[in-house]
């Protein structure tokens, strides 16, 4: 069988990935996501012979332990959450780059003490100089971190070498925080050393979009609204709250999920093509798709946004209770585990296409995907009646089983002429014989590597935000919109009556 052709597109948006060696520090190391996201990347990197030679991480947090008990901590947790099995020895030869830094965020000596392990390390392990911070704390850690960082001088690397800060979501709870975040980052670390993670970009075959949309002739000159009916994007889970109550019930799905993942998604789908694949080049094509979203205020909104709650149900047979019950929420919370949206993009591509959003909680199955429905055959020859023919579906499937796959129609066998929808599908994983690589992976690599294509930039951010805002305003007005569904079904009627307004039905994942 031939081997697939390799060249630098396959190995994702950017050309080059050369991660250099460095000092990676985790702010919050003891956190959960440290321990089911960060160390297992890094690890499945180490494993690969993909991390920079020279590589030490120092864990900073507030509780008292040693090297030695957070590394077997975090064997603990990488033996559970690795993607690949944990092999002792390879193991071992990466706990041994691991330091613990045991200090409170807000005390100036352990900045001190932290940039004397830097150096150390930068002595005996050749991590050159360079500096990856990496924000996992909740965001009323920030300013505290960040203040210190530039009073120690820790946030100003010297000459030929490079100091860049890794900020986690949530950026910002409306358009007015996040514009405050950005501001006090900006004080400490200029953009071009500011990394804001959205896991969903770092996802495999969100990365394809772009690939699947320009090296290939066959879409892009149909990818408008002379041929394209409708698109759906949708993100859901079988998971509740898991735990993150406290978090969640201030946020609601549209904070967690639309104003990041989701309308990062959009952006790819609905973007023009860049003039290069920098960062910035890619980035300015999808700030203009934010910019051309029609904004949603006041009545608007409850005629284009379903938000809905779940309540107790079953999931794969097993009861599980509704949101209200879950620990931690208050029994009266209004908070939204279910957002349906129906946005226009006001541009020359896109007028009069409408687009659906979809994220929830506690659904059936889990799953995200893009699906592209394109307009139907004229109603001639097979398609008279102008019902009988289902309208071609491109799928872009990003997780599970990452893939494309399009719906089309074809003659079956026998002598009379029944029409019937075939799929033409294709797997990531049996095209390429490999796993997939969590997001986190390649997030952590672009940093090292000084990429910044997969991370938000301060303009998307807040342009996210400005649309999210419009929402929120018009939804503290008025809670009777507020819908129900069962946890287990696939989200209440008045979702189902929002894309049926349009002639489109929701999609089974
Ligand atoms: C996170 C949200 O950003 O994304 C979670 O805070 C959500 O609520 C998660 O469950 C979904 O990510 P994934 O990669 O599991 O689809």
């Amino acid at each position: 069988m031939p081997s697939p052709i390799v060249n630098p597109l396959r190995e994702g948006i950017a050309n080059r990935i050369s991660p250099e060696p460095c000092t990676l520090v985790i702010f919050g190391a003891t956190g959960d996501l440290t321990h089911r996201k960060l160390i297992p990347a890094l690890y499945n990197l180490a494993a690969e012979g993909a991390l920079p030679p020279a590589l030490t991480i120092i864990g900073f947090a507030r509780r008292e332990k040693t090297s030695e008990q957070f590394r077997k901590e975090l064997e603990e947790s990488t033996r559970k959450f690795s993607r690949t099995p944990l092999n002792e020895e390879l193991w071992a030869q990466f706990a041994s780059s691991i330091i613990y830094h045991q200090s409170p965020f807000d005390q100036a000596e352990g900045y001190t003490t932290l940039a004397k392990q830097m150096d150390e390390a930068d002595h005996n392990r050749g991590t050159a100089g360079n500096r990856l911070y990496y924000l996992a704390v909740a965001p009323d850690q920030f300013p505290v971190i960040l203040s210190h960082l530039r009073e120690s001088g820790l946030s100003t690397a010297n000459p030929g070498s490079w100091a860049r800060v890794i900020v986690e979501k949530p950026f910002g709870k409306d358009l007015k925080s996040a514009q405050l975040l950005n501001t006090l980052v900006s004080e400490v670390f200029p953009e071009c050393d500011t990394y804001r993670i959205d896991h969903y970009l770092g996802k495999e075959t969100a990365q394809n979009i772009m690939v699947m949309r320009f090296a290939n002739s066959i879409f892009e000159s149909l990818w408008d609204s002379n041929h394209i009916s409708h698109v759906q994007i949708t993100a859901v889970e079988p998971l509740g709250v898991e735990g993150r109550a406290g978090y969640y019930d201030t946020s609601g799905a549209m904070r967690d999920m639309i104003q990041n993942h989701l309308l990062q998604l959009l952006t790819l789908t609905a973007m023009e093509p860049p003039t290069s694949l920098s960062a910035d080049a890619i980035r300015d094509e999808k700030v203009k798709v934010l910019r051309s979203l029609r904004p949603l205020r006041g009545d608007d909104v409850f005629n284009h946004v379903v938000r809905a709650q779940y309540t107790a149900g079953l999931i794969n047979g097993q009861p599980v209770p509704g949101y209200r019950e879950a620990d931690g929420v208050p029994k009266d919370s209004t908070t939204e585990t279910f957002v349906a949206l129906q946005v226009n993009i006001d541009n020359w591509r896109w007028a009069g296409v409408p687009f659906f959003i979809r994220t929830a909680k506690r659904m059936p199955k889990g799953g995200t995907e893009i699906a592209i429905t394109f307009k139907s055959v004229p109603p001639v020859l097979f398609n008279r009646s102008g019902e009988g023919l289902d309208e071609n579906v491109l799928v872009i499937r990003i997780q599970p089983d990452e893939g494309i796959s399009l719906r089309m129609s074809a003659k079956m066998p026998g002598s009379s002429l029944r029409i019937e929808p075939v799929k033409m599908d294709f797997h990531y994983g049996t095209s390429f014989g490999k796993a997939t690589p969590e997001a986190y992976e390649r997030l952590l690599l672009d940093a090292m590597s000084g990429d910044a294509t997969l991370f938000a930039r301060r303009d998307e951010v807040e342009e996210a935000w400005a649309f999210v805002d419009g929402i929120e305003e018009a939804w503290k007005t008025r809670s009777d919109d507020l819908a129900f569904h069962t946890a287990g079904s696939w989200g209440p009627a008045e979702a189902a009556e929002l894309a049926a307004r349009h002639g489109v039905t929701w999609r089974r994942m």
